[in-house]
């Protein structure tokens, strides 16, 4: 009996002292949880020299720790900064199954931020932006698997089918992005987040031989989607 009255006490409490759930002005945001880059990629075909045409390549998916950090300008205007631990990306070659490289990357995205609910007492505060990205790569490697493919390929110039050596290369990326989400605040501080992005990040990919230098465009266009905490001060 005393554990039943001490949940009823409890429970009006709760109902009873609950403050008022809202974003607005001079709020922060912070949200921490997992966030999955899962690219859209869609690669230009890989001249190797004249030698043979490859189907270009794709991108596979990522998960990392996702941080963002939302200021409120108004009740309902903010701007919000995503970022994370570096992602990694494993890349394959379209059509022939092999493995190409992989890649890590850090995606920093500025977002400008429309809460239509804010300043308004409600626990499930949906919102919608739209930024700008930036993506640097490094630490692009090539697989073993693309090298032994090169050697094959460079035979007729090179009158040897050993593996051919080479370097990756991806320039960073500027680009525009788009975002909805809403966080469901439990009380005052703390509440859970789901969202999703969409940016558009577009690389020049150069593979470095002794032999040539081979370039392709990669759309590289991933969704991000992000599963979290929330908590506002
Ligand atoms: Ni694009």
């Amino acid at each position: 009996m005393i554990s039943r009255n001490l949940i009823l006490a409890a429970l009006a409490a709760a109902t009873f002292t609950a403050v008022p759930v809202q974003a607005e002005q001079g709020d922060w945001i912070l949200r921490v949880g997992a966030a999955n880059v899962d690219p859209d990629a869609d690669s230009d075909q890989i001249d190797v020299a004249g030698l043979a045409t490859l189907d270009g390549v794709d991108v596979d998916d990522n998960t990392q720790l996702g941080i963002t950090i939302t200021y409120m300008l108004t009740d309902i205007w903010a701007v919000e900064l995503l970022a994370a631990t570096p992602f990694e990306h494993d890349i394959t070659v379209n059509g022939v199954g092999i493995d190409a490289g992989s890649t890590k990357h850090l995606p920093p995205t500025l977002t400008f931020m429309w809460y239509p609910m804010g300043g308004q007492e409600s626990k499930f505060q949906p919102f919608v932006g739209a930024g700008i990205n930036y993506t640097y790569f490094w630490d692009e490697e090539v697989d073993g698997e693309l090298e032994a493919a090169l050697g094959a390929i460079t035979e007729p110039v090179t009158g040897s089918t050993d593996p051919v050596p080479a370097d990756l290369d991806l320039d960073d990326s500027w680009g525009l992005s788009a975002r909805a989400g809403f966080d469901y605040m439990f009380n005052d501080k703390w509440g859970v987040n789901a969202s999703v992005w969409w940016i558009d990040i577009d690389t020049e990919a150069t593979i470095q031989t002794e032999l040539a230098d081979v370039q392709f465009d990669v759309e590289i266009d991933p969704w991000v989607y992000m599963l979290g905490v929330s908590y506002r001060f």
